[in-house]
C-alpha cells in the first residue's frame, strides 16, 4: 500500500482546493494526487476520507489517479470501538500472502495483473454507513436491511441538475432503480421529474405524491389502463409502432413522445444494452415514415424524441448517439424536446470509472445549439439517470451467519444475497464489501463471500463480468454475527432481486438522514404477507 493510502485509511483529512478533476463519483469530482491531497470540482469543501466511524461520509466522494502495482496491503480500518475493519477490494494482487484488500480473481489469465489497482481503496472506503450507525441500524431494524443516505441522493441530484444543457432541462429519475416512496418524495422536493416503466410504477408515484404531470412513461409493456394515465396527464413515449396506433386510436390528437432505437447501443454488460439491430427496445430508427404515417392518420402530435441506449453506457457512444438523435427529431417538425436516457456510469469499486456529467454533456450541449442555429429550433433536453442518483447512495447491512471451509477455500456466508442484491449474479457486478468485526483479530483472510439461498450463483464476491466465477476478498477476519455492508446497492436491489426466493422476506429500507438520524421507509416483509394471496380448492 502506498504510504499516502495509509494516510488516507488512518484518518487524514485531505484538502480540497476546488479544480476540476476528470472523474466524478458521488456527485463531486475529486481526484487524489500522489501527495494525499484531494482535488475537488464541486460539493462541499473539505473531504474527510476515514477508515473509521464518524465523519468519513463523504469519503466515497474520491477518486484517485495514481497506481499502485502487486500484492501490497490494503487494509484500510479505523478502530472505533466496535472494531472497524474495512475490507477494501477489487483487484487482483497477484496473490501474495500478504495481499490484502485485492480481489484474488481464479483464471489464470487474471492473475499477475489486470485487477491490480489500487485506489481501490480510496472509493471503496464505505461511504456513508459508519460502523457506529451500522450497529444502531441493525439493532433497531434487523439485517439484512437496506439503508440510503438523503445527503448524498441530494448531491447526486443536485450533481445532474447541473447537467449541461443549452434551452432548459429536465431531470427524470428512472424510478425504477429505487422506486421507494420517501426516495421519490426526496427527489420530487428537489425538483426532479420521474421516469415510469410501468403502469405500476406511474400509479406508484402518483400514490407517493408525484404529480402526474411530472411523470412520463416508457415501457416495454403499454399498460391496460394507459389512455386513463394519460387523462391524469402522464406524458407517454411510444416505445413501438404498435404502442403507437394504440395511443392513437385510444386517445386520437393526443400529445405522444417517440422512443427510438438510435441503431447502437452501449451499455456495461450486454444485459444492460439496450440499443442496436439485437435490441427490441424502442422503434427502429430506420421506421421513422412509418412512425409519421401513424401519427398523422390518428393526429398524434409526436413532441418529444428519446433515446436510451443502455445502462453503464461508454459516454463517448452516448455522446455520438445524442447527436445523431438530433437527426431523428428534423423528422418531426413538433419536437421541442429531445430525452437522451440515462445510463451514466458510477464506480461502485475503483476499478470502475465514473461518467462525469459536466464532461460527457458539454458537447450535447453543443450540439443543440448548432441545432438551433441550423433550424431555429431551441430543444429542451431531458436525462433520465436511475444509476447515477441512486447506486452509491445505497448499501445493504447484513451479518456473517455462518463460516465455512472446503479446505480450499473459506466462505462467509451472509444472511442477505441474492434476496437483496441479484445484480452480482446476474451481471457479475462489483460491489464493495465491508466486515465491522465485533472483536478483531487484526488478521486478515481472504473469503469467497456467499449469500443465503440455494444456489451456487447467489455469489457476491464474483469476478468483474463474470457471475459463475469465484473471488475472494480480502476481510478482517471475521465470525458468525459481525456485521457487513455491501455497498453500491441502491440502485437496482430493493428494486431488482429474487425477494421471496426460499421464502426470505423482503428486507426494510432505511434512510438515513442528517446527524446519522435514520427511519424506516419500508418494513421487513412478514412471511402472512409473503401467503397472503394464496388460494387453493377447498381440502387443500
Ligand atoms: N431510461 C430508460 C428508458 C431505461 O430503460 C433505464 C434503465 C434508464 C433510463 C436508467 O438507466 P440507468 O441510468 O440506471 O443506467 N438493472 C440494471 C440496469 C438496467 C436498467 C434498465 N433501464 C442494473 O442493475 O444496472
Amino acid at each position: 500500500m502506498t504510504r499516502d493510502f495509509q494516510r488516507i485509511v488512518a484518518g487524514e483529512r485531505m484538502r480540497c482546493d476546488g479544480q476540476h478533476g476528470d472523474n466524478l463519483i458521488d456527485g463531486r469530482t475529486r481526484k487524489v494526487t500522489p501527495d494525499g491531497r484531494c482535488r475537488a470540482a464541486s460539493g462541499g469543501g473539505g473531504v474527510a476520507a476515514e477508515g473509521g466511524a464518524g465523519d468519513g461520509r463523504r469519503q466515497g466522494a474520491i477518486d484517485t489517479d495514481y497506481r499502485e502495482r502487486g500484492a501490497s496491503g490494503g487494509r484500510g480500518g479505523g478502530d472505533d470501538g466496535l472494531g472497524v475493519g474495512h475490507a477494501v477490494g477489487s483487484s487482483q494482487g497477484g496473490g501474495a500472502g500478504e495481499a490484502s484488500g485485492v480481489i484474488g480473481v481464479e483464471k489464470a489469465g487474471r492473475a499477475g495483473g489486470e485487477w491490480q489497482s489500487s485506489p481501490i481503496t480510496l472509493v471503496e472506503l464505505h461511504r456513508f454507513l459508519s460502523p457506529a450507525a451500522a450497529a444502531a441500524i441493525a439493532a433497531a431494524h434487523g439485517t439484512p436491511c437496506y439503508v440510503y443516505d438523503q445527503a448524498t441522493l441530494a448531491a447526486q441530484a443536485s450533481a445532474m441538475l447541473a447537467f449541461p444543457n443549452a434551452f432548459g432541462l429536465t431531470v427524470r429519475f428512472a424510478m425504477k432503480a429505487c422506486p421507494n416512496a420517501s426516495v421519490l418524495r426526496l427527489f420530487a422536493a428537489q425538483g426532479l421529474h420521474l421516469d415510469a416503466s410501468s403502469g405500476y410504477e406511474v400509479r406508484r408515484a402518483i400514490q407517493a405524491g408525484v404529480p402526474a404531470e411530472r411523470i412520463s412513461l416508457s415501457s416495454q409493456e403499454l399498460p391496460g389502463d394507459f389512455a386513463e394515465l394519460l387523462r391524469l396527464g402522464i406524458h407517454v413515449n411510444a416505445c413501438s409502432l404498435l404502442q403507437l396506433e394504440r395511443i392513437g386510436e385510444a386517445v386520437p390528437g393526443q400529445q405522444v413522445g417517440l422512443r427510438f432505437n438510435p441503431g447502437r447501443g452501449s451499455g456495461g454488460t450486454g444485459k444492460t444494452n439496450v440499443g442496436g439491430p439485437d435490441s427490441s427496445f424502442g422503434i427502429w430508427h430506420e421506421w421513422a415514415d412509418q412512425a409519421q404515417a401513424i401519427a398523422t392518420k390518428y393526429q398524434l402530435k409526436v413532441i418529444r424524441i428519446h433515446t436510451h441506449i443502455g445502462s453503464g453506457s461508454d459516454p463517448v457512444v452516448w455522446q455520438e448517439v445524442s447527436a445523431a438523435s438530433l437527426a431523428l427529431v428534423l423528422r418531426f417538425p413538433d419536437v421541442v424536446t429531445l430525452n437522451l436516457g440515462g445510463g451514466y456510469k458510477v464506480a461502485r469499486v475503483a476499478t470502475e470509472k465514473g461518467t462525469d456529467p459536466q464532461i460527457v454533456g458539454a458537447p450535447v450541449k453543443q450540439a443543440f445549439e448548432k441545432f438551433a442555429a441550423d433550424h431555429g429550433r431551441p430543444l429542451r433536453l431531458e436525462i433520465e439517470p436511475g444509476t447515477f442518483l441512486v447506486a452509491n447512495a445505497g448499501a445493504v447491512l447484513c451479518r456473517v451467519q455462518d463460516v465455512v471451509s472446503t479446505g480450499a477455500r473459506e466462505f462467509l456466508k451472509l444472511d442477505s444475497g441474492m434476496t437483496e442484491i441479484l445484480r452480482p449474479s446476474l451481471y457479475g457486478s462489483q460491489h464493495p464489501v465491508y466486515l465491522y468485526s465485533a472483536n478483531p483479530t487484526g488478521r486478515m483472510r481472504d473469503y469467497v463471500v456467499v449469500g443465503h439461498c440455494c444456489e451456487s450463483g447467489d455469489l457476491i464476491s464474483c469476478a468483474p463480468g463474470e457471475p459463475e466465477t469465484l473471488a475472494t476478498r480480502a476481510l478482517p477476519e471475521a465470525v458468525a454475527g459481525d456485521l457487513v455492508v455491501i455497498g453500491g446497492a441502491g440502485a437496482y436491489c430493493a428494486g431488482m432481486s429474487t425477494k421471496n426466493y426460499n421464502s426470505f422476506p423482503e428486507a426494510p429500507e432505511v434512510l438515513l438522514q442528517p446527524g446519522e438520524q435514520f427511519r424506516l421507509v419500508r418494513r421487513r416483509q412478514t412471511l402472512d404477507q409473503i401467503l397472503q394471496n394464496e388460494t387453493g380448492p377447498e381440502g387443500l
